[in-house]
């Protein structure tokens, strides 16, 4: 049987708007069926940093915004203390719908498999050619594994920046694990260390391109 893909719903060399339409329908993997809705990134066109996650959780299929839930108010403020605004910086993730369990009235979160992973690649690889950013981060590694490969470790190469098709990538830890971490607040610290070395890689000129990733108020 062939590979399940998200390839044949992907529009050709389209901007974010005709991507975001088109994604609405996507029936590349089984998960569009139980999810409420496609969920695509979300963020200015022009932004120097893109940021990757899983998948959407339960906040976000509700509302159809990734990163609005509790992991997206970590990263907020974690992004803030890093010296990075959340407005200039684009939102997504490796997975368009959310994978989970029912529990009663719950809904738990499950990991997306590795060929979910692959079959939603096709709209990361587009929302990157569309954006072309400068500096992509991988939270966590779902992320991870989709843009730089399943031997890539998160814990042993954190922080680091590695190059990608001529794509600098740094890969972090998830908010969401941060918000389970025994010690939380060295998880965070660790995770704003991390998102300080994003900001040191930026380049120095973003001001005056009038492309900058927005510094936090
Ligand atoms: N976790 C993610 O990886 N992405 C979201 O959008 C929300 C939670």
């Amino acid at each position: 049987m062939a590979a399940r893909s998200a390839a044949p719903f992907v529009p050709d060399r389209a901007d974010l708007a005709a991507l975001r339409r088109a994604a609405r329908d996507c029936e590349g993997c089984d998960l569009h069926g139980p999810a409420t809705q496609t969920v695509f990134g979300a963020g200015p066109e022009d932004a120097r940093l893109l940021l990757v996650g899983e998948q959407p959780g339960d906040v976000e299929d509700r509302t159809g915004e990734p990163f609005v839930g509790p992991a997206g108010k970590l990263l907020d403020k974690a992004l803030a203390e890093a010296g990075l605004g959340r407005t200039g910086v684009y939102l997504t993730n490796a997975v368009k719908h959310f994978k989970f369990q029912e529990r009663g009235k719950r809904r738990i979160h499950k990991a997306p498999a590795r060929g979910e992973i692959r079959a939603c690649l096709p709209w990361l690889h587009a929302e990157l050619a569309a954006v072309r950013p400068e500096l992509v981060v991988c939270l966590g590694a779902t992320a991870a594994k989709a843009l730089l490969g399943d031997a890539f470790r998160v814990s042993e190469q954190r922080g680091e920046l590695v190059e990608v098709d001529g794509l600098g990538v740094i890969a972090t830890v998830h908010p969401s694990a941060v918000l389970r971490a025994p010690d939380r607040a060295a998880a965070y610290e660790g995770f704003v260390a991390d998102l300080r070395v994003v900001r040191e890689h930026l380049p120095a000129d973003a001001a005056r391109t009038g492309r900058d990733v927005k510094a936090a108020p």
